[in-house]
């Protein structure tokens, strides 16, 4: 059995916009603690031995440049650059189209913008797919979670979801690759865009396990994060 890891980094980053700041670079490509946001990620998915190679989506106008900053930081042995598409679950299926991968080998899926994620999660994360096929990174939630109906005037509240129920995803999201190869294939059939890879193989009848995480492996979103990030960094 083989562990790939597919990592989309084609998003465009335009939340980490500074407003009246012009051409900013897409998140995933900004410097933390001297590394690329991207090489950081990376190279924690590098520390995992039983990780066979990993596949990066970027934007074809960046390709170049990527591959220029991954030959600097010396990850370009176990890493292979593909194109990346206009949405994230497409970066992925582009992916996995040149993926070498078997059936029952092991797919993890990471977003280039969680640079804290640690070896022993991603560990954890092959284990928790060896044993239930499918199994992502979350942690709980600790803020009560609304439903909430957008409405011209704002939004009003329509239910309360009961906390105890509720995980807030993270990655990686990991799968045995025949199950997230038919999650796509479907997704795309019927037209299905997700914001995760997990919500694909659920609507197909997948049970999915949990991981649990940590606030550390958060999303770099906005432009207060890096500094969040750089303190994280510093504790560790
Ligand atoms: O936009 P969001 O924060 O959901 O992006 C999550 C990950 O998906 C990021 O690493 C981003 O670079 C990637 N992505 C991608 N292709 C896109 C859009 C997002 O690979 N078209």
């Amino acid at each position: 059995m083989q562990v790939f890891v597919i990592i989309p980094a084609a998003g465009l980053g335009t939340r980490m916009a500074q407003p009246g700041v012009a051409g900013h670079a897409p998140k995933q490509f900004l410097e933390l603690g001297g590394q690329p946001i991207l090489v950081r990620a990376l190279n924690a998915f590098l520390h995992v031995s039983s990780i066979h190679h990993i596949y990066v989506a970027i934007r074809q106008s960046e390709i170049e440049r990527v591959e220029a900053q991954l030959r600097e930081h010396d990850v370009l042995t176990r890493v292979t650059v593909v194109e990346g598409g206009d949405t994230r679950q497409e970066s992925v299926r582009n992916a996995l189209k040149i993926l070498p991968a078997a059936d029952d080998d092991i797919v993890l899926v990471h977003d280039a913008v969680r640079p804290m994620i640690d070896p022993a999660t991603i560990e954890r994360t092959i284990e928790a797919v060896v044993r239930h096929q499918a199994a992502i990174v979350a942690v709980p939630a600790v803020d009560t979670i609304k439903h909430v109906e957008r409405t011209a005037d704002g939004a009003i509240i329509t239910s309360t979801i009961p906390r105890e129920r509720v995980v807030l995803a993270q990655t990686p999201q990991g799968f045995r690759c025949h199950i997230l190869r038919r999650a796509v294939e479907e997704a795309d059939a019927d037209g299905f865009i997700g914001t995760d890879e997990a919500s694909l193989a659920e609507r197909i009848g997948i049970d999915v396990a949990v991981v649990l995480g940590s606030a550390r492996n958060f999303k770099i979103t906005q432009p207060g994060d890096l500094a969040l990030a750089e303190f994280y960094l510093k504790q560790s």
